[in-house]
Parts: C-alpha cells; sequence; structure tokens
C-alpha cells in the first residue's frame, strides 16, 4: 500500500488529497496517514498541507526499486536485490547465480560489514556512503577473455562518473578506478567457469561517494578519495548507479559482438599504467618494467628491466608515479 501511495504521489506530481488517495486505493485516510509517515521515515520528503493534502517535493538517495530507473529493455538492472546491510554483495550474487538468477542481475547494498576486495583484502564499506554493488553475467565467451569483462566494466565506471557528474578518472590496471592519483573504486570480478564455458561471472564494484576525508579507516586513509571529497558536494548514489548500468550494458553489447579490440583501446585511452613503470610482484617474484600494452585477452604486456616482455593476468602491480606506488 506504501509503495502504491508513493506510485500516486509521483504521477500526479501536484497535491493530492486524503481523501482523493484514501478513494483511489479503497483504504481510510487514517492508514494513508500511516503509509505517508513511514515514506517520511525512509527519507521522502512529502509535504502536506491542511486545504490540498499531500505532495512528493524530493526524492531519497535510496538504492532500491523505487527510485532505481532501468530504461526499457535495457537488460543490466532489470532485476535489483536490495540490502541496507550484508556481508558482500558479491557472495550473495555468487549464492543466486548458482541458484539459477537472471543475467544482468544486480545485488546493492547500503553497507557491507565484510566487504571483500582484490587479492584476499577487506574493502571498507561499512557506511551507506559509497555505492558496493554486483552485476552478475552469464556471457557466451570463453574463460580467457574473463579479463576483458573486468576492462570492460572499468571503462562502465569511468564513462557513468563523465556522463553523470563530468569528472575524468583514470584506470589502473586492471581495474582501479583513480581520482587525483587517489583510489577511488575497485572492481572485483568472481567466475565460477568450466574449462571451455563460463557458467557465470560476479563483477562487483565499489565506489567512495560521499565520504569526507576523515571517514576511512587507517589502512586506507592516505590512499582512497570519494567523489565529494573532490567536488565539495553530496552525489545522488542512485542516479551515478544509472549512469554507470547503463554504460555497462553499452560496452557489453560491444564485448558480446567481439569487438574486445575496441574496448581495450577504450579502456587504454583512460590508463594511468600504460606507458608508465611499473612494480610487478607475479608468482613471489618482483620485477621493475615499462607497461606496453594490453593483449588481446586483456594481460597486462610490460617490458622488464631484464630485458624480457611479460604478460601479467593476475598477482598484483604497482604503478610508480601515484603517490609512490599505490
Ligand atoms: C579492489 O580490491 O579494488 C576491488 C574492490 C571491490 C569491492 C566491491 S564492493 C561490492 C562488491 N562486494 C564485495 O564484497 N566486493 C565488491
Amino acid at each position: 500500500m506504501k509503495n502504491l501511495i508513493l506510485e500516486k504521489l509521483k504521477q500526479k506530481k501536484e497535491y493530492m488529497s486524503g481523501e482523493e488517495l484514501s478513494q483511489l486505493l479503497n483504504v481510510s485516510r487514517t492508514a494513508i496517514w500511516k503509509h505517508i509517515n513511514e515514506l517520511r521515515n525512509e527519507g521522502y520528503n512529502i509535504v502536506s498541507s491542511t486545504k490540498k493534502g499531500y505532495i512528493l517535493a524530493e526524492t531519497p538517495d535510496l538504492l532500491d526499486s523505487r527510485e532505481l530507473r532501468i530504461p526499457k529493455g535495457q537488460i543490466i538492472g532489470r532485476e535489483l536485490v536490495h540490502f541496507n546491510e550484508i556481508d558482500s554483495t558479491n557472495n550473495y550474487a555468487k549464492k543466486i547465480a548458482n541458484e539459477g538468477c537472471q543475467h544482468g542481475t544486480i545485488v546493492v547494498a547500503d553497507r557491507q560489514t565484510m566487504g571483500r576486495g582484490r587479492v584476499g583484502r577487506q574493502w571498507e564499506s561499512f557506511s551507506s556512503e559509497g555505492l558496493w554493488f554486483s552485476i552478475v553475467l552469464r556471457p557466451d565467451l570463453e574463460p580467457e577473455y574473463i579479463q576483458i569483462v573486468t576492462l570492460a566494466a572499468a571503462v562502465a565506471v569511468v564513462e557513468g562518473i563523465l556522463e553523470n557528474q563530468g569528472i575524468v578518472c583514470g584506470i589502473k590496471w586492471p581495474n582501479d578506478i583513480i581520482l587525483d592519483n587517489y583510489k577511488l573504486g575497485g572492481i572485483l570480478t568472481e567466475l565460477s567457469a568450466e574449462p571451455d564455458h563460463i557458467n557465470y561471472v560476479v563483477v562487483g564494484i565499489g565506489i567512495n561517494i560521499n565520504q569526507d576525508k576523515n571517514a576511512f579507516g587507517d589502512e586506507i586513509k592516505n590512499k582512497a578519495t570519494s567523489l565529494k571529497i573532490h567536488t565539495g558536494k553530496r552525489i545522488s548514489r542512485v542516479r551515478l548507479l544509472e549512469s554507470i548500468l547503463s554504460k555497462f550494458e553499452q560496452i557489453y553489447s560491444e564485448l558480446i559482438q567481439g569487438k574486445t579490440k575496441e574496448i581495450i583501446n577504450i579502456w587504454s585511452k583512460y590508463s594511468v599504467t600504460i606507458g608508465k613503470e611499473v612494480r610487478i610482484i607475479f608468482k613471489g617474484n618482483e620485477y621493475v618494467g615499462l607497461a606496453q600494452a594490453i593483449s588481446p585477452d586483456g594481460k597486462l604486456i610490460v617490458k622488464c628491466n631484464d630485458g624480457e616482455f611479460r604478460e601479467i593476468s593476475s598477482g598484483e602491480i604497482q604503478v610508480r608515479g601515484l603517490l609512490g606506488y599505490i
């Protein structure tokens, strides 16, 4: 009932009297008043006037299906699962992917109690000031092209931020989103596959949005930034999420059409890694070299100081020049 009232107020965009709502929805005026108060508690700014009734003045920055607008025909985000709090959206996405959820389903949480980063790290996401979400994909791709999915996701994040905020971010291979030389976000891609077939991919994306500098824990406070720190103002998470999902939809369709070369070219345009000196901690060994390019299957090609070219697909890489090594 509460959501029906909300829909009516959104459609009307003008004052609606308690009487009008109660007749339309066949409930008492007291019930209408009770639900209006519940909506207010959730952050909806509903103004009331004794003569004119209720009007929806402002919607809150909620990441649920009442506020997230997915254009008709868009596959990414057509199914949405929202939690106020969960251990990790990637964990939940993997669970429902194993149970057969649809391609394009997204799992979003306001807070994660056990957010996970790459290489077994923790991902700080206790506060509801960030955007923490996972996308379930069922791509018809050979498992070795998984790295391209991560590159595509990084491009979608950067282009979503550009469209929504006009801010140009960089990408540190393979998946760190960089702003003002600090880490703004990251991507954790997890795969379930047979030798020649991908069952599903979960692309987990974390972006710092409205945190202040002092909100970050000791471990990351000298490395992390947020969009609010950069712009000085609060940013709507839900509108930004819409932009990222729509960019992801576009780039994913290119990926499926086999346009991996084009994706690598766009990725390289935003790269802060190519042409830079990098230090690689790879299979227990450490190398320094010059990052040259991305291979057709998404690996980083590095000319190491020992003269060897190495193609890096996992492990750690640190880019010199960005706050030392980040
Ligand atoms: C990194 O280490 O840079 C990757 C960070 C990925 C964090 C996101 S937040 C949403 C999703 N759920 C998780 O537990 N991790 C990813």
